[in-house]
């Protein structure tokens, strides 16, 4: 799906972008350009960025059961 219509990037690229640590909408715009223009989908890269760390703390959580219920 095309996020940013100004740089024609997607959100596949913004959640690479995001993956690889950018967690701002600035970051996010000099990691690919997306939100450097007009700013409309600002909210969207924002979205995406939320979208992330709740899944990395999903897998935080998870991975931190694993290793409390492995220990003897
Ligand atoms: S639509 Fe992304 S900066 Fe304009």
């Amino acid at each position: 799906m095309l996020v940013c219509q100004c740089n024609g990037v997607s959100d596949r690229t913004i959640r690479r972008v995001v993956r690889a640590g950018a967690g701002t909408v600035r970051q996010v715009a000099q990691g690919c350009g997306a939100g450097a223009g007009c700013g409309d989908c600002a909210e969207t890269i924002r979205e995406l960025i939320r979208a992330d760390a709740a899944e990395r703390q999903e897998e935080l959580g998870d991975s931190t059961f694993v290793a409390v219920s492995a220990a003897p």
